[in-house]
């Protein structure tokens, strides 16, 4: 399928690189895409960055039938543009449609698309330390009716966004509340998918920690309230006694790609990494112990981002310090050096845009 592009007559003035923040920026192009039930994904269009002319029963503002992605791209010393593994956030958005009952994309092509629309707006890259293009592909359920169905129309549409750092903290250490009274999924549920209601579904809690100084929180499982499962924004992990433990993936967990990829590089050094159970009875008992030695979350927005204050219920726990750790720094290096070609890409886990 050829894509139709349309480029604006008027490009938007940049942002100062300095102060990106996260996701406050929008570039002058957008890509878009219609699917109708019976014809497949038709009409693939690269047009100037504008709002959607929606009818106010468009089912996904009703019963929020919608999925979404992030991933990034980045400038190499030599000019070149890099996305982080591309086809995994693709492939993971299809599995997120089939939960969602929304049509599945064609995953060379939706990854051609982001390629083609990041090169349009390739002068929007910003290149500052800790800066990237967050690319926000999304699809939305467009029929307009008011019965609880599928819908038999939506569209896929992809926004690129400069960004710094998710926290304001950047790579300093954050602080974390443990959630002890609401839940964020259940197996059978969504926790798996990136849908726009889990995110919804947590406003909540999230509210109610930043009142008490807190970034995010860290979820327990909805049923025992017992198990780690992740972070608002990000999966976590802890480092007990040399052994570095992320819960593993469950069915109410999103399987997260730098999770992931922090997984392969551990292994990759060596070091014991286990994808488990874990309790935060466990993680307290470390704490006590002494063997809590680092705790971090991974995402793509957030990348490593390390957990100096751990509260859960009275008690708080500093985490080496409150100063980020080994490993947690050490991951940091090589998932940002990888993604920005500073260093070199065993895994071939980076796609050229060219
Ligand atoms: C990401 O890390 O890309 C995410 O989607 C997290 C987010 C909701 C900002």
């Amino acid at each position: 399928m050829k894509i139709n592009v349309i480029k604006t007559q008027t490009p938007k003035a940049k942002p100062d690189p300095n102060s990106l923040g996260f996701g406050k920026y929008f570039t002058d192009h957008m890509f878009v895409m219609d699917y109708v039930k019976g014809q497949g994904w038709i009409n693939p269009q690269i047009i100037p960055y504008q709002p959607l002319p929606m009818d106010p029963a468009c089912m996904v503002f009703h019963y929020a039938q919608e999925i979404f992605e992030g991933l990034k791209a980045y400038k190499t010393a030599d000019g070149g543009i890099q996305l982080f593994r591309p086809f995994d956030n693709i492939r993971r958005m299809n599995e997120s449609a089939d939960r969602l009952c929304i049509p599945a994309l064609d995953v060379d092509f939706a990854v051609e698309a982001i390629k083609e629309l990041v090169a349009v707006d390739s002068d929007w890259i910003p290149t500052q330390p800790g800066t990237s293009l967050y690319i926000r592909p999304f699809i939305i359920a467009t029929d307009n009716a008011l019965g609880v169905h599928a819908s038999a129309t939506y569209k896929f549409i992809v926004i690129l966004s400069p960004v710094g750092s998710y926290y304001k903290e950047g790579l300093n250490p954050v602080k974390i509340f443990v959630e002890s009274e609401y839940v964020r999924a259940v197996k059978g549920g969504t926790g798996f998918t990136k849908c726009g209601g889990n995110y919804a579904g947590s406003l909540k809690a999230q509210e109610i920690t930043e009142k008490s100084g807190y970034s995010q929180v860290l979820w327990l499982d909805g049923v025992e309230k017992k198990y780690i499962e992740e972070v608002g924004s990000m999966n976590v992990f802890f480092k007990i006694d040399g052994e570095v433990i992320t819960p593993m993936l469950n069915g109410s967990i999103l399987g997260g790609i730098t999770r992931k990829s922090c997984i392969e590089l551990l292994k990759s050094w060596g070091m014991k990494v286990s994808e488990r159970r874990i309790s935060i009875e466990e993680v307290y008992d470390a704490y006590q112990n002494g063997k809590l030695e680092e705790v971090f979350g991974t995402g793509t927005a957030a990348v490593i981002s390390p957990v100096g204050t751990l509260g859960w219920k009275d008690h708080v726990m500093t985490i080496n310090n409150g100063e980020i750790g080994e490993v947690s720094q050490k991951l940091y290096d090589a998932i940002t050096g990888i993604q920005t070609g500073k260093i070199a890409d065993p895994f071939n886990w980076t796609v050229k845009v060219k």
